[in-house]
């Protein structure tokens, strides 16, 4: 039984299938809904150019959206002996309309076809991301603006410093994020090119109209040259991969913070008793295995641009097999960050901070610039004050003033949380999601 798209004479052997295949079944499953969209807009273009008839796309339009349909309710499967998500749909398009269903084909590629499909996924992942790292964002600059006044030690080298406060401890990650939203954004940039039209990587003697199939799928440009269309393959993965791996930096960042603060030797900060757990053993032990677990997580995300780049590094250009293994890690790279927002949004907004950490003398030193600047401001010379409060420290003779009175942009008293938020809403305002979604709604006859 001849059950590829390509089978034409000698039968496939099942080992050999199974290597191919691998676990291409279940990626693309992640890729089905777009490959129906990308699917209906082809179709509606070669009509446009007499490769269909008004009667044969209004057949396929119809089953296309049905196929959608099915997938959106869980319904669609690929089934066993059908090699990816291309061939499942064509199959099922044949089965209801017969020798219809095999027109669809003309004048694309399973290679643009599934460039095509990871551009529009990557598009609507990177929206759902960007509204989690919205949230993320919001309760930083929340717990920013409520904890202002409430000072802390900040550390270089671990060791005391300066006064710091939790308003600059929470406002610095927020302040983070409006630059991984900006890489993000460039990411998006890139992702929303069509592809589509360049086939198996060198175009088609069909009169294709790629502008029209850019329009219809929403793109705000396409890859112009069928070459690099092709040559996007794996490098559209790496760029939105290094842009998700900003993201997980940040954040785990502030869980190994948080994991630091949390411990009885600093006691900064407590965790909500929901995110701590248990030990089998010791019967006091409230553990912040979720931002152990967060900070691991992210460490992996942050390999994923790595193992793209050495899975397509080298290949000269052209498609190649190969680009068939950057899916499994890479399709579900996106939950994986979406669920580590979540968590670590929930333990930002119910984190309570220690208000009287200064209470304990080993943080008195954290005011001895205080007391330079104090004296260098009343006229003694800055290296003078130094050297004072230096030997004052030595006698045991210095007593901290706990104030700490910055007024500069960015500092303690002055943290332009307002700014920063200025900055993500304007880089915010940069994405265009709206195009996309009518035009989605275009193709599948909601408009
Ligand atoms: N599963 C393939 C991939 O992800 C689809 C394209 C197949 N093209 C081919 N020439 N074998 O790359």
């Amino acid at each position: 039984m001849a059950s590829k798209l390509w089978e034409k004479t000698v039968q496939v052997n099942h080992d050999v299938e199974t290597y191919t295949v691998g676990r291409d079944r279940e990626m693309d499953m992640y890729l089905a809904r777009y490959d129906v969209l990308g699917s209906l807009a082809h179709i509606t273009m070669l009509e446009s150019i007499n490769l269909l008839t008004a009667d044969e796309l209004e057949q396929l339009t119809a089953a296309l959206r049905e196929i959608y349909a099915e997938i959106e309710a869980g319904n669609f499967t690929i089934e066993d002996d059908i090699e990816d998500v291309h061939s499942q749909v064509e199959l099922m398009l044949t089965r209801r309309l017969g020798d219809v269903g095999k027109k669809i084909h003309s004048g694309r590629s399973r290679n643009d076809q599934v460039l095509v499909d990871l551009r529009l996924f990557i598009r609507s992942e990177l929206e759902s991301v960007v509204e989690h790292l919205t949230a993320l964002f919001k309760a930083l600059v929340e717990q920013s603006n409520r904890y202002k006044n409430v000072l802390m030690p900040g550390y270089t080298h671990l060791q005391v410093a300066m006064p710091s406060s939790f308003g600059l401890w929470f406002g610095a990650y927020a302040e983070s994020l409006v630059d991984d939203l900006t890489v993000l954004q460039a990411a998006y940039k890139v992702t929303n090119r069509n592809p589509l039209g360049s086939a198996a990587g060198y175009g088609s003697s069909f009169p294709l109209n790629r502008t029209m199939t850019t329009r219809l799928l929403g793109f705000e440009s396409l890859d112009f040259n069928v070459v690099y269309a092709q040559m996007g393959r794996g490098k559209t993965e790496r760029i939105v991969a290094q842009a998700l791996a900003n993201v997980a930096a940040t954040v785990a960042k502030l869980a190994f913070d948080a994991c630091m603060y949390n411990s009885q030797n600093f006691g900064f900060i407590k965790l909500p008793d929901e995110f701590t757990t248990g030990s089998s053993i010791m019967p006091h032990k409230k553990n912040p295995d979720v931002f152990e677990l967060t900070r691991a997580k992210c460490n992996k995300l942050q390999a994923l641009p790595y193992e793209i780049t050495l899975i397509t590094n080298n290949l000269p250009c052209g498609y190649f097999r190969d680009l068939q293994m950057i899916k499994e890690s890479f399709l579900p790279a996106f939950a994986d960050l979406k669920n580590i927002l979540v968590m670590v949004t929930a333990m930002v907004s119910q984190v309570k901070v220690n208000e009287k950490i200064l209470d304990d003398s080993r943080y008195d030193l954290m005011f001895s610039v205080e007391e330079v600047n104090r004296l260098a401001s009343e006229g003694m010379p800055f290296r003078d004050a130094y050297k004072k409060v230096g030997l004052d420290i030595e006698a045991g003779k210095f007593t901290p003033v706990k104030e700490a009175n910055h007024t500069h942009e960015g500092s303690i008293g002055n943290l332009c949380n307002d700014k920063i938020e200025e900055m993500y809403c304007s880089m915010l305002d940069q994405f265009d999601f709206d195009t996309y979604h009518n035009a989605f709604e275009k193709l599948l006859g909601k408009k």
